[in-house]
């Protein structure tokens, strides 16, 4: 009886282990799929996203998160996301972006525009711009540990659950 606990643990932790497949064909609209339809790469958004509204008429959204979001790209820029950002979208281009900040040096700077051109992706804070590749944007990093901690969950489904049951 005492291990019942345990079960049921481990019952509702393999139930809400991520499909591989789940994510995008089952969900109805989503900000994600949204990002999609107009051509930006999911990754430019990080998980997590509740809420989000648009005005298809202008393109104005907001977009919601339950509180605000950083994470560091791996060698790279660290990122601040406000738990509003808002901005207009329309087919390759955000523009007038509010809430989502970059730390350059030791500064904190507004990113104002993304511009998908190709197969790269321009990030304005308007002084200046930087240039990367849409690859690295194929998939949303995760509030707290961006991508670092997606490779760590995906080793431990991978390697964990005879270690679930023996310990
Ligand atoms: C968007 O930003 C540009 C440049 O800062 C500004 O001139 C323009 O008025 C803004 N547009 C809207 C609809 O807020």
């Amino acid at each position: 009886m005492s291990r019942l606990p345990i079960l049921v643990a481990a019952c509702l932790f393999l139930y809400h282990l991520p499909s591989p497949f789940a994510a995008e064909t089952d969900s109805p609209t989503t900000a994600y799929s949204l990002l999609q339809s107009y051509n930006f790469p999911v990754g430019i958004l990080p998980k997590g996203v509740v809420a989000y509204d648009l005005d298809t008429s202008t393109g104005k959204f907001h977009a919601y998160f339950k509180d605000s979001c950083s994470f560091s790209l791996v060698g790279s820029y660290q990122l601040n996301y406000k738990s509003t950002i808002s901005g207009y979208i329309s087919e390759n281009k955000l523009t007038n972006l509010t809430g989502i900040k970059v730390k350059v040096l030791f500064l904190w700077l507004n990113i104002v525009e993304v511009i998908r051109n190709g197969d790269e992706m321009e990030f304005s804070v308007g002084i200046t711009s930087a240039n990367f590749g849409i690859k690295e944007f194929l998939a949303s990093p995760q509030c707290g540990c961006g991508f670092e901690c997606k490779e760590l969950k995906t080793e431990t489904y991978d390697t964990s659950l005879p270690s679930v049951s023996s310990s």
